[in-house]
């Protein structure tokens, strides 16, 4: 007969560990602010504490959370009924795929690992296009997407960083597939669908406090998507989803979005110099609007400039396409840069 252990093992031969590169100093390889979240703004926290609250079951999300979250996305056509929480962007896609474990998933590589990796773990069909040039291959999909698919767009896209076109939204939209955008970097690129939700009834928007707000350790993230989809999430996630002291969090980084707009604009400058670096010394960028840049390499290049960063203990994250940085603060950016600049002058000397 089969017992629990038959289920381990065939846990362990179809599913992968989740795996990330090794800490080390110079850590670019997860797109983590590289800010720390302010101490004044931890003291913040602190003095919200209620020590009564601690001992109970804390709502999730609490209704002040709500509040500043439809304030800040700052649509006038949805309110607190469109929007719940989730421990991290990723418990989101997570339940999302719970929700609807029927349908098909559809995703377009590169993007999000996580999509497939979650899919596989409830065990709903995949189903992968690659993009072609950055785009959705549309003339060859039109007959695969319908009203059974779900799919996962993250925008900007990770790891390339570039931004969908409304014409490609749309064409998914108008499938009847339920789309989910993943604004993971919203704040980065500054362009969102949010507003679309009102018009499509299938669209769901997913953001997280993680990288904008310097929170990735909290595991705060949110949705917004119609009424039904949102009562519908809320009976699928655990009750008590978030913590009280991560939604504290959150609510802090809300209140001073003055601060965290200043250093969100120190990263795209930093971005959009090392993105006019990289280009002027003849390598093949895609036009990132997240917290990251992502080359284009062959594999003799990639494994030579692997090697150098992994001489330098940097760590960054290498696609079959080519590689992805995350921008850090300046000196880190700079030793990022040089190691180019090197291997371009070796590259140079040797023809
Ligand atoms: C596209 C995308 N979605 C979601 C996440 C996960 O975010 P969270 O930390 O909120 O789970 C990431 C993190 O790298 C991401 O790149």
């Amino acid at each position: 007969v089969d017992d629990f252990r038959k289920y381990i093992a065939d846990i362990k031969d179809k599913l992968f560990k989740y795996q990330t590169e090794k800490r080390s100093k110079t850590y670019l390889a997860l797109n983590e602010n590289p800010y720390p979240f302010p101490e004044k703004l931890i003291e913040e926290v602190y003095k919200l504490i209620d020590p009564y609250k601690i001992p109970t079951y804390y709502d999730s999300p609490d209704e002040e959370l709500l509040n500043l979250l439809l304030e800040y996305i700052n649509s006038d056509k949805l309110s607190v009924k469109n929007l719940s929480i989730g421990n991290g962007a990723d418990e989101i896609i997570y339940y999302l795929l719970l929700m609807f474990k029927e349908m098909k998933v559809t995703i377009f590589p590169p993007t999000y690992s996580c999509y497939k990796l979650f899919a596989k773990d409830i065990g709903s069909k995949v189903i992968s296009i690659p993009l072609k040039e950055e785009k959705i291959p549309i003339n060859e999909i039109e007959n695969l997407l319908n009203v059974d698919s779900i799919v996962f767009i993250p925008n900007p896209n990770n790891p390339t960083g570039h931004f969908f076109e409304d014409e490609e939204i749309e064409f998914l939209l108008n499938t009847g597939a339920l789309v989910i955008i993943d604004e993971a970097y919203y704040e980065f690129g500054k362009r969102s669908y949010i507003d679309w939700i009102d018009e499509y009834k299938n669209l769901v928007v997913i953001r997280t406090f993680s990288k904008a707000f310097s929170l990735a350790a909290q595991r705060i993230g949110y949705l917004v998507a119609n009424e039904d989809l949102i009562d519908a999430y809320n009976r699928i996630r655990l009750p008590f989803n978030v913590d009280y002291v991560s939604q504290l969090f959150a609510r802090v980084a809300l209140k001073n979005l003055e601060f965290f707009r200043k250093r969100i604009e120190e990263i795209i400058n930093e971005r959009e110099k090392m993105k006019k670096e990289l280009m002027s010394l003849g390598y093949k960028i895609s036009n990132s609007q997240g917290n990251f840049v992502f080359m284009y390499l062959d594999t003799d290049s990639k494994e030579v400039l692997t090697r150098e960063f992994e001489k330098k203990k940097i760590a960054i994250r290498k696609f079959s396409e080519g590689l992805r940085i995350t921008i850090g603060t300046p000196k880190q950016n700079e030793m990022v840069l040089r190691i180019f600049m090197e291997v371009k002058k070796n590259e140079n000397s040797k023809n």
